[in-house]
């Protein structure tokens, strides 16, 4: 296997050069560059790479990529790097379940492996579902792109680089936490490294659609549906957008690369009920996307949620993205099965926390009829001044809309969750809140909110920006007693709907004991069962979401009752066993369910 790459360096040669980064940031992969997937074949790279760790970025500082590969009985200087004899790290999985000694790895590492090409006229992309958090791509010794934010997918085009024969691909991917990034270096879950979601490669036309939108139009009628066409340069022509069981085929005249189109017709709404779904077909010259397609449409009067024009109570659940096993890999069975507890519990909406989730989350709660809150992670302390993480916010956020905009499921865009409230946070997530709600007007706007201590009412003034105000409340658990609750309650006005986006309390599944005592699953069922007296008749509360389905893992947890869990899950992190507060929800889902 040969590989031409750039000549070789001295690796050596700038090792004190604390700038060495500098020259793999730009140009960087953005909202801007995804392709949609709808329907695509791809080339799937997931399998064993080549991997090594790099704790102190050394493949950045003395350019390993750059190497070429030898035997080490031909290096006439030495090496710190040598793919050939690299561990094996499956792709996609998490640095962290690897080994035992890289549980808590935070760092650099790097994954390589050799890509096969034949010539031909399509354009070939490499895309990463997710790497967390920051990426850098090389191929045959050439940096190509990085990619900042670690739950959402990115794309690079290979086409120039590419030879015919065997292409040397490498990947740098660094999980470090730090202050400037988003989230920043303190959250509530595991830190887990790598490249966790599917890897392939796409082959397109040299014109292909880069992008469609499909969806009602918030209007009223139920029957207006828009479409939108982005091609990948600025041809003029024609799209046409096919909906068979419509019996309808309509032109969408495409002009610059751009097109657009609205038009009426009678649909079989999506709704949780009956989440019917529309095959779609959009061609433009020879490339043609497909996609399953639910019209729904989403809007609040007052404080009150309309789902196709009907009040709607959303009997929510949090639920992140982790698995013991797993770790922050998501599968089709591990999102089955997690919809699966949920419609148990008695749900018709998930809260997707703190960051986007794998792609095939909204695609099968478009299929099962669920509701989903998705966000970025926002969360807690963000450098809130700092413009380049706004810009780093803003990029997640807009690969996230873009990703899922044609997911009837999601009705939510999440901007933020418990930040402290400082001019520079409102001027931060006003911003983003008017980006969302701009970028995409079918679907509401929300945030975790926080409340005013000195009134004690819910008052934020991040409100104004939001279609719907999230409030995370642990009454009973962070504060005794519910006096507090029932007094927010009662002093608040909201001039929106407000959903109780986060509430609960830890308990040990099996641990049993008075619910005056911590831990145990008596005092969890308590909070709910408190909670649940205290919001059930607020007619502005529009949704609750228990946090959360499962217990999770967490540094943070150093109690030998949690040790690294937090368990606050209403099952166990074995996914199986069920603690006495599941069923206090479920008896309050049945009634209002029945109520409706
Ligand atoms: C916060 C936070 C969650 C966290 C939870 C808890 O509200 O939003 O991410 O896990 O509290 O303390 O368990």
């Amino acid at each position: 296997m040969t590989h031409k790459t750039s000549n070789a360096v001295d690796p050596f040669a700038h090792l004190h050069d604390e700038n060495y980064d500098a020259p793999y940031v730009h140009p960087r992969c953005k909202a801007r560059d995804m392709v949609t997937m709808a329907g695509r074949q791809t080339v799937s790279l997931n399998g064993d790479w080549r991997f090594t760790l790099d704790l102190f970025d050394e493949g950045l500082r003395q350019k390993w990529f750059a190497q070429p590969p030898m035997p080490v009985n031909q290096w006439r200087v030495p090496r710190d790097y040598d793919e050939s004899d690299a561990q094996t790290l499956s792709v996609p999985s998490v640095w962290s379940l690897a080994k035992p000694e890289w549980t808590y790895f935070e760092g650099g590492g790097w994954y390589s492996r050799s890509i096969h090409h034949e010539e031909h006229d399509q354009r070939v992309f490499l895309r990463i579902g997710a790497a967390n958090y920051e990426a850098r791509i090389f191929l045959n010794g050439h940096f190509l792109a990085s990619h900042q934010g670690g739950s959402t997918p990115f794309f690079v085009e290979l086409t120039p680089h590419l030879q015919a024969g065997d292409n040397r691909l490498q990947i740098n991917v660094d999980n470090r936490r730090r202050p400037e990034r988003v989230p920043m270096h303190h959250f509530d879950w595991f830190n887990d490294g790598g490249i966790y979601r599917d890897i392939e490669l796409v082959l397109l036309p040299r014109t292909f659609i880069k992008d469609f939108s499909l969806s009602l139009v918030p209007d009223g009628t139920l029957s207006t549906l828009h479409c939108t066409v982005t091609l990948s340069d600025h041809d003029n022509g024609t799209a046409v957008l096919v909906i068979p069981e419509l019996s309808l085929t309509q032109d969408i005249t495409i002009a610059g690369g751009q097109g657009k189109v609205e038009f009426s017709v009678p649909l079989r709404l999506w709704s949780p009920e009956d989440p019917h779904l529309y095959e779609c077909r959009i061609s433009f010259g020879s490339d043609t996307v497909t996609d399953r397609i639910g019209f729904r449409e989403i809007r609040r009067e007052g404080t009150t949620l309309l789902l196709n024009g009907k009040p709607l109570y959303l009997r929510g659940v949090c639920v992140h993205e982790d698995d013991v096993r797993l770790g922050k890999v998501s599968t089709i069975e591990d999102v089955t099965r997690r919809y699966q507890d949920a419609k148990r519990l008695g749900c018709n909406a998930l809260r997707l926390a703190h960051y986007p989730h794998h792609e095939h989350a909204a695609k099968l709660a478009d299929e099962m009829g669920l509701m989903l809150w998705e966000e970025v992670p926002v969360y807690w302390a963000i450098q809130f001044d700092n413009e380049a993480t706004y810009q780093d916010a803003h990029n997640q956020l807009e690969e996230m809309m873009t990703r899922d905009r044609n997911r009837a499921s999601v009705i939510i865009w999440g901007v933020g969750n418990e930040n402290a409230d400082t001019d520079a946070r409102y001027s931060f997530m006003r911003r983003l809140a008017d980006h969302a709600k701009s970028f995409d007007p079918t679907r509401l706007v929300g945030a975790a909110c926080l409340i005013n201590r000195e009134q004690f009412r819910i008052e934020d003034r991040l409100a104004d920006h939001l279609d719907i105000i999230g409030l995370n409340e642990y009454f009973g658990w962070y504060e005794e007693g519910f006096e507090g609750l029932r007094q927010l309650l009662a002093n608040s006005k909201p001039d929106r709907p407000v959903l109780i986006s986060e509430v609960g309390a830890d308990a040990l599944a099996g641990h049993h004991g008075p619910d005056s005592e911590l831990f145990t699953e008596e005092r969890q069922a308590w909070v709910f069962e408190n909670q649940i007296e205290a919001i059930r008749n607020i007619d502005w509360i529009c949704g609750f979401f228990p946090w959360l389905l499962y217990d999770f893992r967490s540094p943070r947890r150093q109690t030998s009752i949690q040790n690294g869990i937090n368990r606050k899950g209403l099952i166990a992190e074995d996914k199986r066993t069920q603690k006495l507060a599941f069923e206090v929800i479920a008896g309050f889902y049945r009634q209002i369910g029945n109520e409706a």
